[in-house]
């Protein structure tokens, strides 16, 4: 048995995910590099063994149950327990639009990924997370499920035409908010991170802050104190409006 403090990344083998696995393997952490292809996983994490971290790969694909089951039975023979899940796979799907252009299938792939998948991995690794002592969840979201943002007609924010992704971002706002309640006397503590915009192949390459930047705010969310908060979301300059 591996006796390191173990977590786990989705969607860990490019982007902001993997420099959340870089930065918690710094931490100390034994990290488990989700990735739904097996071979774009190996590669992230020969990148991040080559870099000295305790890096793992583990296939996952967050849509699909068998995938789920599969990691989260592998996670316990492994190492029986989980102290930090961290939920940051997710797409802006092709043809995300407006209220007024979006197509229903759209719409639809947004919330499988982002809120449905998100949440079936959440309650896969649940009991995994319950046996460790001081267990975090981490949900990444961002400034574009913000009501208070997106509702400001002077905000950029207002005028990002994305709405499957917004709206499945604003639903996992909520899965933190009540996961943060339904675990409340039990120490896991659950909050959402917004990394800002990251140069990354969803982020757009000509965003100004780098995906390690953006790891950062879900990084100092997975290792808080045990008196840290619970139930909120949070951006590198504090705690995002709703
Ligand atoms: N970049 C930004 O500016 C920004 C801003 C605010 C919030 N965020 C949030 O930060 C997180 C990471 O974003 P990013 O910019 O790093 O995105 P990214 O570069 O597009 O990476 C997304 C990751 O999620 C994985 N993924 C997508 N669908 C999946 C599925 N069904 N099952 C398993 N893995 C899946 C991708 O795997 P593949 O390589 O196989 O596609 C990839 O590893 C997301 O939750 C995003 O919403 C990003």
């Amino acid at each position: 048995m591996n006796t390191n403090r173990v977590a786990l990344v989705t969607g860990a083998n490019k982007g902001i995910g993997k420099e959340i696995a870089r930065q918690l393997g710094q931490a100390g952490f034994t990290v488990l590099v989700g990735s739904r292809d097996v071979g774009r996983g190996e590669v992230a994490v020969k990148e991040l063994v080559a870099d000295g971290i305790d890096a793992v790969g583990i296939q996952l694909e967050v849509t699909d149950a068998a995938s789920v089951r599969g990691a989260a039975g592998r996670v316990e023979a492994a190492y029986g327990q989980l102290e930090v899940l961290i939920n940051n796979a997710a797409i802006i799907p092709e043809g995300d639009d407006g209220v007024l252009g979006i197509q229903d299938g759209v719409l639809r792939a947004a919330f499988e990924t982002n809120v449905f998948g998100l949440v079936a991995v959440t309650q896969a690794f649940l009991p995994l997370l319950r046996k460790a002592e001081r267990a975090r969840v981490v949900n990444l979201s961002t400034s574009l499920a913000s009501f208070e943002q997106v509702g400001d007609p002077e905000s950029r924010m207002s005028t990002v035409l994305t709405l499957g992704y917004n709206a499945s971002k604003a639903a996992v706002n909520m899965v933190t908010v009540m996961l943060a309640n339904e675990l409340r006397d039990t120490g896991i503590l659950v909050n959402g991170a917004d990394p800002g915009n990251c140069a990354t192949d969803m982020g757009g390459w000509s965003a100004a802050r780098t995906p390690a930047q953006g790891a950062a705010v879900a990084v100092g969310l997975a290792t808080l104190d045990a008196d840290g908060p619970t139930g909120h979301v949070y951006a590198e300059e504090g705690r995002l409006p709703w």
